[in-house]
């Protein structure tokens, strides 16, 4: 299992596997239950979500798997509310250093709340940490992302999901550290020249998301508003207590696990996320879900491209003080809180492509169980295998996220229940 700790792997599965052959299968036989478009009975928290959407969640309590009952334009089965004033969200350097500083330190105060008891672990990812109690709202974000990691990437949870947790994100913000801004979005297509000194590596402490760490500090920033250094540093608890950890790796393709999966295990990460890249699946597969999600996902495509590139945290590589028992993946990576920055811009894309083609916008396809383990099972089942997803799924929650929140209900950012664009 060691074996796993030299690797800069993006899925937990991955890892996993490769050190566990039939781990992979006890995922699946827990992916089977949770596919169940009927799941996520469990506590209807909604805590952390706002008001923009209590009342598509109240009327959204039947779930069926009728497609009869999805309404013309994929729109929210349940919107009550229209969205007349969507916000903005906008790309990080656009923003004024006030605006910059009041959204670093709601994230700080996020980290500040309370770890909710309502928190359950489903167990669809093995081998995960216990919860811990005497950790933050935050850390409990983390927690979701580790225990859901096998449902939620390469299947077809892996777009909607994380809109749905974006959205969670930004409302706690909003709704419980007063922030009253958009969640902002990090176009990493500009950084992909010099990304070890890209500007988006600001060590200001009031308006910067810090710079690097060093070996000597097992990668810890030290500078910006979330680093040790500052007055009011940002801490988180899973696996271990540590601080943000960030490890520039220009090659984080050497060594991969599942080289299978790659095309060029020499590969510099910063020529997976250009411009270019992105166009090559934003602007083509024109009413085809599967193959546009498939170039975004790819390891050595935008979104896995920036996880590993960045190292360390956002990679989900474990902490030097981490339990022997910590498997690393994509499990832990939003303990970076750019992971939030970097999968609006993730969404973004989605958002662009679907807003490029009339028959893109309600364009929706995917399995529930990821297939990782050969390359004909990822070529057969880039999106997961069945049983099928649908846009009447209802989305896994683990007792914090909004409850009964379909598919559907985001496949519009401007559908009712979500409100917002991009510019
Ligand atoms: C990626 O980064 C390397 C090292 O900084 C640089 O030489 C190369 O030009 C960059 N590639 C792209 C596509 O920007
Ligand atoms: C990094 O970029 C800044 C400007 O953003 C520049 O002043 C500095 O010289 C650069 N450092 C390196 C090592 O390239
Ligand atoms: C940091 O990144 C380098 C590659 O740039 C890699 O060799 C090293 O193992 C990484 N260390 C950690 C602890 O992530
Ligand atoms: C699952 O969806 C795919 C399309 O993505 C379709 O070809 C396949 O027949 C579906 N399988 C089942 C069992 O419904």
């Amino acid at each position: 299992m060691r074996f796993a700790t030299l690797l800069s792997v993006v899925l937990c599965a991955t890892s996993l596997a490769a050190a566990f052959p039939s781990a992979g299968i006890l995922a699946r036989q827990d992916d089977d239950t949770s596919a169940d478009t009927t799941a996520d009975t469990s506590a209807d928290t909604s805590a952390d979500d706002g008001t923009v959407s209590d009342s598509s969640a109240s009327s959204a309590s039947v779930s069926t798997t009728s497609v009869s009952a999805i309404r013309p334009g994929c729109a929210p089965q349940a919107a009550t509310r229209a969205c007349t004033n969507p916000t903005v969200r906008k790309e990080w350097r656009t923003l004024s250093n006030a605006q910059k500083q009041s959204f670093l330190t709601a994230v700080k105060c996020y980290g500040t709340l309370p770890h909710s008891s309502s928190l359950v672990k489903t167990g669809s990812t093995p081998d995960i940490p216990p919860i811990n109690p005497a950790s933050s709202a935050y850390d409990d974000m983390v927690y979701v992302h580790i225990d859901l990691n096998h449902q939620i990437h390469s299947t077809g949870w892996f777009f909607p999901w994380h809109r749905f947790y974006l959205h969670t994100y930004e409302q706690t913000l909003k709704n419980k550290c007063g922030y009253t801004g958009p969640l902002p979005y990090w176009d990493w297509t500009q950084d992909t020249a010099n990304f070890l000194n890209a500007s988006i590596w600001d060590s200001n402490h009031n308006h910067g998301v810090g710079t690097w760490g060093t070996a000597t500090n097992d990668y810890q920033i030290t500078d910006g508003a979330w680093g040790t250094a500052n007055p009011s540093p940002f801490y988180l608890n899973y696996p271990s207590h540590h601080a943000i950890r960030r490890n520039f790796t220009l090659q984080p393709y050497l060594n991969f696990p599942r080289p299978y999966l790659l095309t060029n295990s020499a590969q510099y990460a910063n020529e997976t996320f250009t411009q270019a890249m992105v166009d090559a699946s934003v602007q083509h597969y024109t009413g085809d879900y599967k193959g546009f999600q498939k170039s975004f996902q790819d390891y050595q495509g935008p979104h896995a491209g920036v996880h590993l590139m960045v190292g360390a945290d956002l990679t989900g590589l474990c902490p030097g003080n981490a339990p022997a028992s910590c498997i690393p993946g994509e499990t832990w990576s939003p303990n970076d809180p750019l992971f939030f920055m970097h999968h609006a811009r993730v969404d973004k894309a989605w958002y662009d492509w679907q807003n490029r083609n009339a028959a893109n916008k309600c364009a929706f396809e995917g399995g529930s169980v990821q297939m990782l383990d050969s390359l004909a099972d990822y070529d057969e089942y880039p999106l997961g295998a069945p049983p099928n997803l649908s846009l009447n799924s209802v989305f896994p929650t683990d007792g914090i996220l909004q409850s009964n929140v379909h598919i559907q209900d985001v496949m519009d950012t401007k559908g009712g229940y979500l409100c917002y664009t991009y510019q």
